[in-house]
């Protein structure tokens, strides 16, 4: 059902409370202007810097028209006074629902019944969702859901009309061309497109389908601006990584998975995996790899970023770097270190107010009702942070474990670092470096050799086992130095999670 259809059936029904999360709130006004014309209602919005006034008034002949009613309560008022059937739109009311407004939250509760009674609404528009408990039960949470192709299209088109009738720019566009500039962009919000569409046209003095490009800096401008998600230009590929074969294996059976001609087969498009384990063993390393091997864009997001302050946890945020990856899909969504998010709400405890498995659990929903092509590989170093519900069959295709390297494996990281950094690993004693590396990580390894070059520039040698193995003998992994978590992580990982690697000796 699309927004519109849904928020006109719940006015009709008498809903009290209704409550958009969105910041487009011009979108969401014109969709309820449009419901009132249907409907004879009145439309009225609030904001805190004018009061209630009609909706679409402009701010010159608002100004100072209804001082009274910025304060929420007599606003609310004004709602029980009015007789006629209207839609009250309440803009950024959030702040006055937030903790210890108990005033306004018992006055929203009690016009809640009156409404029910009535033919008049109320509508909550904010682009944070910000729902006391005494209003759970009165308040209907509606998605808006970012601007479809058409929707962008038809602002295009308004935008063209207004062009020609300028005549001094150029417009050459054909339905092809039409069609790139609006999948481009797709994920922006329509004040965004607006804005990329007119900066085409003023610095180019033309609109065509060529300009699909400057849609594409800009929404990796509008991404970077997020802080959520990044482009992410991955250089490492398989080649680079040393062992976790199963996992190889896995990831080279579905490199074919997107294609018309996998669907074609019966196969549906994997969802994702999850790869948890040790730090530094390898799992960023391979969420990019993934990417270089199918040969699709990288996004990365950022869980820290999303639960700390700079950002801001909301809904809208996390639903628009959905939209963002949906929009380029098909894609690899990298979530890293997924646990981040739980470390955070857990330290802040009470004060997080259960922002954070709210906000998670949109991004759960998405994962399991997905259906646009975007793989996420989600990364966790430490298994304890996370919630049950992630694990959930159906959410990810897979889970793996991703244990310390094992004798073999090592070996092979060896040789893998020692080639990068021009030296010929046929002349090192590989089976003797990874005894002495045991319990290291791939991390870890990168490390050793790094440091043994210093040591043997600085003696003015070429690096040869000796100077690494004197290295590896000088240092003491982590996973000895947290032995207990480690083996606690791997016994939590047994019967819940694939080994990435060869199959382990028991
Ligand atoms: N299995 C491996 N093969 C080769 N290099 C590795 C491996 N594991 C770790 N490394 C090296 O260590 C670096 C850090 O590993 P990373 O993928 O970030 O670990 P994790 O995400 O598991 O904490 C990698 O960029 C790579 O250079
Ligand atoms: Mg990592």
């Amino acid at each position: 059902m699309n927004f519109q259809t849904e928020i006109e059936i719940l006015i009709r029904a008498r809903y009290p409370i209704l409550y958009v999360i969105t910041s487009e709130e011009m979108r969401v006004q014109k969709v309820l202007v449009e419901i009132a014309a249907r409907r004879q209602k009145k439309v009225f919005e609030w904001t805190y810097s004018s009061g209630i006034v009609p909706a679409g008034a402009s701010i010159q002949s608002q100004k100072g028209r209804n001082p009274a009613t910025k304060e929420p309560l007599a606003a609310l008022d004004l709602v029980i006074d009015q007789v006629e059937p209207a839609i009250f739109l309440f803009k950024d009311f959030h702040p006055f629902l937030a903790r210890n407004n108990f005033a306004v939250i018992r006055r929203l509760k009690d016009i809640a019944l009156h409404l029910k009674n009535s033919r008049k609404t109320i509508v909550l528009i904010s682009p944070v969702m910000e729902i006391p408990a005494e209003l759970d039960k009165e308040i209907t949470v509606i998605n808006l859901p970012q601007p479809t192709k058409e929707e962008l299209g038809e602002l295009l088109d308004k935008a063209i009309e207004e062009l020609r009738e300028s005549q001094q720019v150029e417009i050459d566009l054909d339905g092809e061309g039409r069609e790139r500039l609006l999948q481009a962009a797709l994920g922006l919000t329509l004040g965004e497109a607006e804005n990329v569409f007119a900066k085409i046209v003023v610095k180019n003095q033309r609109l065509s389908g060529k300009h699909v490009n400057e849609v594409f800096a800009e929404k990796q401008q509008i991404i970077r601006k997020s802080g959520l998600l990044e482009y992410y230009a991955a250089e490492e590929d398989f080649t680079s990584v040393g062992g976790l074969s199963v996992l190889k294996d896995w990831v080279n059976k579905r490199a074919v998975a997107f294609t018309d001609e996998a669907r074609a087969f019966g196969l549906p498009a994997p969802k994702g995996v999850l790869l948890l384990g040790v730090q530094g063993c390898g799992k960023s390393l391979c969420a990019k790899a993934v990417s270089r091997l199918w040969q699709l864009p990288l996004l990365r997001f950022d869980m820290g970023r999303m639960f700390g302050s700079l950002v801001g946890s909301s809904e809208e945020n996390v639903r628009r770097a959905i939209a963002v990856a949906e929009s380029i899909a098909p894609a690899v969504l990298w979530v890293d270190e997924i646990d981040k998010a739980f470390t955070g709400s857990q330290s802040s405890g009470a004060t997080d107010g259960g922002t954070t498995a709210r906000v998670f659990g949109t991004f759960l929903t998405w994962l399991s009702e997905k259906t646009a092509p975007v793989f996420v590989v989600a990364t966790a170093n430490d298994v304890s942070q996370l919630p049950p519900e992630l694990m959930r069959k159906g959410r990810l295709d897979e889970i793996f474990y991703v244990d310390l390297p094992l004798d073999e494996e090592r070996a092979e990281i060896f040789r893998i670092h020692l080639t990068k950094r021009n030296r010929n690993p046929a002349e090192f004693d590989l089976p003797a470096l990874a005894a002495a590396s045991a319990e290291f990580s791939g991390a870890e390894i990168e490390e050793a050799i790094i440091s043994a070059l210093y040591d043997a520039f600085y003696a003015k040698q070429e690096l040869a086992s000796m100077h690494l193995l004197t290295t590896l003998s000088q240092t003491v992994p982590l996973a000895r130095t947290m032995a207990e978590k480690v083996s606690e992580q791997r016994n939590w990982a047994i019967g819940r999670a694939r080994n990435a690697s060869v199959a382990r000796p028991a």
